[in-house]
């Protein structure tokens, strides 16, 4: 068995994990980040495009703006349509400049792994069996095999950035935790196609057949998503059937619809809120969507880790810096709260823009009433813009 050690072991080269690793190296503070997946499948998963003005601003200051400066799409405003019009949100002027870039999680995760790459600090993808041990000690430990050898990895910290279905927040006894869920009775189905995007900024819209999402990913990308079922059949939905349901759902009575083009990517997502609270036990901490889902309306679980870690990454450095703890004292109830706000964006947005079963006509009116207040009162739109660009 091989025995190392570090300072911070990391489990997980998601967003999370691989920026915190990013900005430990930049405090001078050693990890080692482990990845039960392969390094092509990290890069590969379709997820994210929407980064907040604030996500944008630490990559740049943190080394890491040169791609997304030059193929990121800077947007100042949305659309939101509804029966049939478009309403742009003008976010920037409302904002005092602020705005969103469309950069693909796949493009975020690709630059931090080159960075990781250049600081020769450990990154390993395909470790198995990992579990994390004496969390409550002042040594915890990861034990893991890799390339068909047993490790144990001492530390003076984890941090679990290991994603919704990770191993490291189950790890905490059950008494230690408050768990809070909603799980929605619908999904998105989502595609990735090549073709050129119509619209310059994205459309949020609601129609009475379900919700529609138009965005993209470059000039010549776009991305799309439907309200479907969560047990969705893929087989369901050969390429015309989603191009024909997009039209009828995102179409506007200025002529406006997205282009079509060959589905390059098409799956399934379901969409639950969740918060895990606390997010510390013992020297164990989480980060991201090890702690907390927002369903993806309000595009904000990406840049919710981002601020989870860029705190951590803080909180790690003001210890070994001065020994102080105050902030790693902090870090939980600090993330928690901002978690929250994020959870009521994301449910406001999820409830108001698509359609329940279990919902009747009142409700839809409901709904289109509250979108029509939306786009008619500066009070309300200035507040959808400061809560959508962060
Ligand atoms: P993850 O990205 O899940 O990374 C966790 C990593 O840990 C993974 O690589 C996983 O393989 C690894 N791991 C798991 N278990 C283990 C283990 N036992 N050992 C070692 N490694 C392990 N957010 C936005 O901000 N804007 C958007 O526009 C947006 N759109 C979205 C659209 C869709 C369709 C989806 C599904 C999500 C979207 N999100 C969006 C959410 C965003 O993708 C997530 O919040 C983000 O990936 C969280 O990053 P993370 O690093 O915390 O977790
Ligand atoms: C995306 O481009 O994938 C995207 C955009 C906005 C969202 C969610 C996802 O709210």
């Amino acid at each position: 068995m091989d025995v190392s050690r570090t300072q911070v072991g990391i489990v997980g080269a998601g967003p999370a994990g691989l920026m915190l690793g990013h900005l430990l190296h930049r405090h001078g503070i050693d990890s080692v980040i482990l990845e039960n997946r392969s390094r092509d499948y990290v890069i590969e998963r379709v997820r994210a495009g929407v980064l907040e003005q604030g996500t944008v601003d630490l990559m740049r200051d943190v080394g890491l703006g040169g791609r997304l400066e030059r193929e990121g799409l800077r947007h100042d405003g949305i659309h939101l349509a509804f029966e049939g019009v478009r309403y742009r949100i003008d976010m920037a002027a409302l904002t005092g400049g602020r705005a969103i870039t469309i950069y693909g999680q796949s493009e975020v995760v690709k630059d931090l792994i080159a960075a990781r790459t250049e600081t020769a600090r450990p990154l390993h993808f395909n470790v198995e069996h990992l579990r994390v041990d004496e969390v409550t000690s002042s040594q915890p430990v990861i034990h893991y095999r890799h390339d068909g050898e047993q490790h144990q990895l001492q530390c003076d910290f984890i941090a679990g950035c290991d994603g919704f279905h990770g191993i490291c927040r189950p790890s905490i006894p059950a008494a230690h935790l408050t768990i809070y869920e909603r799980v929605y009775p619908f999904a998105w189905l989502g595609i990735l196609a090549r073709a050129a995007p119509t619209s310059r900024e994205l459309v949020y819209s609601l129609h009475d057949r379900g919700f529609a999402l138009f965005s993209m990913r470059s000039d010549e990308v776009t991305r799309l998503y439907l309200q479907c079922s969560p047990d969705e059949d893929l087989s369901a939905w050969p390429d015309h059937r989603v191009w024909q349901e997009l039209a009828v759902r995102l179409s506007t009575s200025d002529g406006w619809r997205p282009a079509e083009g060959a589905i390059t990517q098409k799956s399934v997502t379901g969409m639950r809120s969740f918060v895990a609270d606390p997010m510390r036990y013992g020297r164990l901490y989480l980060a991201g969507d090890a702690a907390h889902i927002v369903p993806p309306t309000g595009a904000k679980g990406l840049n919710l880790a981002i601020a989870d870690v860029l705190r951590l990454s803080r909180a790690f450095a003001a210890f070994y810096g001065s020994r102080d703890s105050g902030l790693l004292d902090l870090y939980s109830e600090v993330s928690v709260k901002r978690a929250w706000r994020a959870q009521r964006f994301s449910w406001w947005m999820t409830s108001m823009l698509h359609r329940s079963d279990s919902a009747n006509l009142f409700d839809y009116r409901r709904q289109i009433a509250e979108l029509d207040y939306l786009v008619s009162s500066e009070a309300a739109m200035t507040s959808l813009a400061e809560n959508y660009v962060g």
